[in-house]
C-alpha cells in the first residue's frame, strides 16, 4: 500500500515549475556502486532558474544523484547507471556528447571548501584559462575581479590576489572563494553538495543569499541537511529515502503538506 502510495506521490508531483521547459530531466535512473543499489527509478525534471535542494537522510543517495548530472560517475569503477538523463532535450550520455564540454556546463561546490594550493588569482583564472575562454591577461583579470565579486570576495581579497594562498583564507572564505572557481568556466548549472555543511551561521548566511543572487543567471542543485537553509532558498525541494525520490514539489508544500510519512517524519526531525 505505502509502496504504491509513495509511487503516486512521486508521479503526480508538480514535475513544472512554470511554463518553461525543462532544462534536464531524468526518467528512471538507477545506479549501482557494485552490488549496491543507490539510486532506484528516480525520475525528475530540472527547470531553468530555479534552486532544487536535495534532502533526506544520511546515505538516500543525494550526493550520489547530484553527480549523475555532471557525469562525475565516468571512469568510477563498478558503477551502472541505467535509464534516461537529458539536458536541452539530448541524453547526456549520447555518444556524441564529449563529457568535458558536458561538465563544463556545471560548477561543482563541495561540502568542504576545497580551494587548490596556489594563489588567489589562479584558483579563479585555472578555470576559464584551461578552456581558454579569455583573450588575454586584461580579460583573464577582469573575470578573476567579476567572479570574486559575484562571490562576495573581492573586498576581502582584493590586495593578496597573488600573495595569498586560496588555503591560508577562512573556512568561509574558501568557501566563497570555491564558488568564485566554479564561477570561472562560466557554468550554466551549480550543482551544491552541502555547501554550508562545514562553513558557521554568518558565512552560511553569505552562501545562501550569494546562491539566491546567482539564481537569476543559474540553476542550482543544492543539498543539504538544514531544513531552514532549504526553507530559505530553495524553490522546490526533492525528498529522498532509501534511493527513492519519495516526493518532488514546491518548498512550502513539501514543508508543511508532505504526503509520505518518511518525508514528514524526517522534516520533523524524528530521524536522519
Ligand atoms: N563510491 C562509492 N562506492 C560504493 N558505495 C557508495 C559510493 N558512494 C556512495 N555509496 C553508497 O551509496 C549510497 C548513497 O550514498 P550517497 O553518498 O549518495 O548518500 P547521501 O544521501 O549523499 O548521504 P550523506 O547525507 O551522508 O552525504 C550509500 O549506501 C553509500 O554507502
Ligand atoms: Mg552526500
Amino acid at each position: 500500500m505505502q509502496a504504491s502510495a509513495d509511487r503516486l506521490d512521486q508521479s503526480s508531483a508538480p514535475r513544472r515549475l512554470s511554463n518553461q521547459p525543462p532544462l534536464m530531466e531524468l526518467e528512471d535512473v538507477n545506479l549501482w556502486y557494485g552490488g549496491t543499489h543507490a539510486l532506484k527509478d528516480v525520475s525528475f525534471d530540472l527547470f531553468p532558474n530555479e534552486i532544487l535542494a536535495f534532502i533526506g537522510p544520511s546515505g538516500c543517495g543525494k550526493s550520489t544523484a547530484l553527480k549523475c548530472l555532471n557525469r562525475m560517475h565516468d571512469g568510477t569503477r563498478d558503477v551502472v547507471i541505467t535509464g534516461r538523463i537529458e539536458l536541452d532535450g539530448t541524453d547526456i550520455h549520447d555518444p556524441d556528447i564529449d563529457p568535458p564540454m558536458h561538465r563544463r556546463r556545471f560548477g561543482w561546490v563541495a561540502q568542504k571548501p576545497n580551494p587548490f594550493p596556489m594563489s588567489i588569482w589562479r584558483n579563479v583564472a585555472y578555470g576559464a584559462q584551461i578552456h581558454g575562454l579569455m583573450a588575454g591577461r586584461a580579460e583573464l583579470d577582469a573575470h578573476v575581479e567579476d567572479c570574486l565579486r559575484r562571490a562576495h570576495l573581492w573586498d576581502e581579497v582584493k590586495d593578496q590576489l597573488h600573495k595569498s594562498n586560496g588555503t591560508d583564507l577562512s573556512g568561509g572564505q574558501q568557501q566563497r572563494l570555491c564558488i568564485a572557481r566554479a564561477l570561472s568556466t562560466k557554468p550554466e548549472i551549480l550543482l551544491m553538495d552541502e555547501p554550508t555543511g562545514s562553513i558557521d551561521p554568518i558565512a552560511t548566511a553569505k552562501v545562501e543569499e550569494l546562491m539566491l543572487e546567482l539564481k537569476p543567471d543559474h540553476t542550482i542543485v543544492v543539498v543539504t541537511h538544514s531544513m531552514m537553509e532549504a526553507r530559505r532558498v530553495a524553490d522546490r525541494v526533492a525528498y529522498f529515502h532509501l534511493g527513492r525520490l519519495l516526493e518532488i514539489g514546491p518548498t512550502d508544500e513539501i514543508f508543511t503538506h508532505a504526503r509520505t510519512k518518511e518525508a514528514r517524519r524526517f522534516i520533523e526531525g524524528k530521524f536522519g
